[in-house]
């Protein structure tokens, strides 16, 4: 959990996984990789199966077909205590932590420390009272708190927090500042980084571009379920991101599919790009494939069809000025 492999290696790797809902076809070949001390931004329209993958890699879902490397072994993730035991933690906007348990109870929760008699309370306090202190988090005034009285912010720094504490070597983060203002999604963001930065592998899944671009040093778009792209933060701009998650990007365009919808796409993404703000496709491809009746898997059968109706639901791109 802690072998602290040199930065920029695999700590998680998945390759070849296919997920299918009965006839529905969520995820195709899709090859997804966290690498120590990096930040990887996991980005994709509504319905692209980022949290399908996700839910693969936190044992929640089981891989159909695919293999799944941990330090670089093949393992077997079949739930989610099979990823917890790795040092894999998903922390989930709204799932997180439990409303009417302390700080204290939810950073231990399932894996409480027992004296002879009872819980050693004051060991699990002073524990997570050095966690919080090692990550700079000085908002939370109280660990006996309960979490349903903190903040949207402070609960993700808890939740995050958590993640450290039980020495993850992998932390997911689900939107994590999908609902929060400025300052909150500062620190936050702030944290983020600092647990790349501790050499952790930090996955990211955002909508909004700008919190992509600050904090991630790679990005994977997901497209309907296959991989449009795994870049370098640093090689692309914002309208490139958005062009990715909107029409598939440039690894489509070569192969002659949806050039109609990039072109399209593309003016959305200068829109969008220009203001750095949150992608917000009011209807997608998979949307207009009808969800939960073959949707993406549909859609890719037929290309064409499918490509028509991104390019002027791409169109209809809105963005909104930027949660953050
Ligand atoms: N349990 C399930 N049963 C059937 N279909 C599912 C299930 N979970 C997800 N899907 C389908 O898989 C596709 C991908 O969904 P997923 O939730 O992974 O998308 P997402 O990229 O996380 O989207 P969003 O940005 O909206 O959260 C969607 O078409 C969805 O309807
Ligand atoms: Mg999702």
């Amino acid at each position: 959990m802690t072998d602290d492999p040199p930065l920029g290696t695999p700590v998680l790797e998945l390759r070849g996984v296919n997920k299918s809902f009965g006839a529905v076809h969520v995820l195709h070949d899709v090859d997804f990789a966290a690498n120590a001390g990096e930040v990887t931004a996991l980005v994709g329209d509504n319905g692209a199966g980022k949290s399908t993958l996700i839910k693969c890699i936190g044992g929640i879902h089981p891989l159909d077909t695919g293999d799944y490397y941990f330090h670089g072994k093949p393992v077997s993730v079949r739930n989610p205590k099979d990823a917890g035991a790795l040092g894999i933690e998903i922390v989930y906007q709204d799932l997180a932590l439990c409303d009417n348990l302390d700080i204290v109870q939810n950073m231990f929760l399932g894996r409480e420390r027992r004296g002879r008699f009872a819980l050693d309370e004051a060991s699990m306090e002073k524990a997570a009272a050095k966690t919080l202190a090692g990550l700079s988090v000085r908002t939370v005034t109280s660990l006996r708190q309960r979490v349903s009285s903190l903040s949207g912010g402070q609960r993700q720094t808890v939740a995050i927090a958590k993640a450290v504490l039980w020495n993850s070597a992998v932390v997911i983060l689900d939107e994590p500042t999908a609902a929060l203002g400025v300052a909150q999604t500062a620190q936050v963001l702030d944290l983020v980084r600092r647990l790349a930065d501790s050499g952790l592998a930090v996955v990211l899944i955002s909508h909004n571009m700008r919190d992509v671009m600050q904090v991630s040093d790679r990005i994977c778009a997901l497209y309907l379920g296959q991989v449009a792209a795994d870049v370098r933060a640093a090689d692309v701009t914002i309208p490139d991101v958005i062009q990715m998650i909107t029409s598939g990007g440039a690894a489509r365009d070569a192969q002659g599919n949806g050039t109609a919808v990039a072109a399209v796409a593309a003016v959305a993404a200068g829109a969008a790009g220009a203001a750095g703000a949150t992608v917000n496709i009011t209807k997608n491809v998979t949307d207009a494939g009808a969800p939960g009746e073959g949707a993406p898997g549909a859609a890719q059968g037929s290309e064409a069809a499918g490509s028509e109706a991104a390019g002027s639901e791409a169109a209809a791109a809105t963005t909104k000025g930027g949660a953050a």
